[in-house]
């Protein structure tokens, strides 16, 4: 499987969202990214629920929900029923970690963990079977356009291993923050599948190349520049 690219609609233009995400189908982007930000867990308000639903009726596109909320278990039902495909937790906000994974995967979605720069690989270590995929935080979440944390990489690579040693290979690991074709290069080749890319897709002149060029980041592939 090739390298998949989610734009992260929070450098959208939230008035033109339809509009912004159809530029996105149009580039072949893989998956939708949606931030969803509560103001206690990170110091940024965004989207709920509501907002999915609507997105759910406007694309065919997998919907990538990234949740930066405090005990997400809140939430779960609600963005089942809004058509989420990819529900992410963060570890740092859940208490029975376990718990939330299968509920949501009982919900009928697709079970993600994400982690926060400082936060440890070993956290995973008894929740391997119980997750398709694990959302590697590059920046501290809250806001887009931040500069890259260059000392998670290693955290990919240690990931990748013990997901593979647990007999999970299906999993998937996304990056998330910062990510560009200079960045995009140095995650896939620690073994990230999944880009996550906000300001480098919408706030790029052409979108479509710019999608273009995170595919190409590829361990296999040299990155074009821009
Ligand atoms: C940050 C979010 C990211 C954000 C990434 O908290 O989780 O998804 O949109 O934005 P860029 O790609 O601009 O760093
Ligand atoms: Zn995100």
């Amino acid at each position: 499987m090739g390298i998949l690219v989610a734009p992260s609609i929070l450098s959208a233009d939230f008035a033109n969202l339809a509009a912004d995400i159809k530029r996105a189908e149009d580039g072949k982007a893989d998956w939708l990214h949606v931030d969803v930000m509560d103001g206690h867990f990170v110091p940024n308000l965004t989207i709920g629920a509501p907002v999915v639903r609507s997105l759910r009726n406007v694309t065919q596109l997998p919907l990538d929900c990234h949740l930066m909320v405090s005990d997400p278990d809140r939430f779960l039902e609600d963005f089942a029923q809004a058509g989420a495909t990819y529900l992410t937790v963060h570890t740092e906000a859940c208490v029975h970690l376990q718990r939330t994974l299968s509920q949501i995967r009982k919900l009928g979605m697709k079970a993600g963990v994400a982690l926060n720069p400082s936060t440890p690989e070993q956290v995973l270590e008894y929740v391997l079977q119980d997750l398709d995929l694990v959302l590697v935080m590059s920046v501290n979440p809250g806001f887009g356009g931040q500069a890259f944390i260059p000392a998670v990489v290693p955290k990919i690579s240690a990931i990748r291993k013990m997901l593979d040693e647990a007999g999970n290979k299906q999993a998937l690991i996304s990056v998330d923050g910062g990510i560009n074709t200079e960045t995009g290069s140095v995650v896939t080749a620690a073994g990230a599948n999944v880009l996550v890319a906000g300001k480098s897709v919408y706030g790029a002149t052409d979108v479509t190349a710019a999608i273009r060029h995170l595919h190409q980041c590829g361990p296999k592939n040299v990155c074009k520049a821009g």
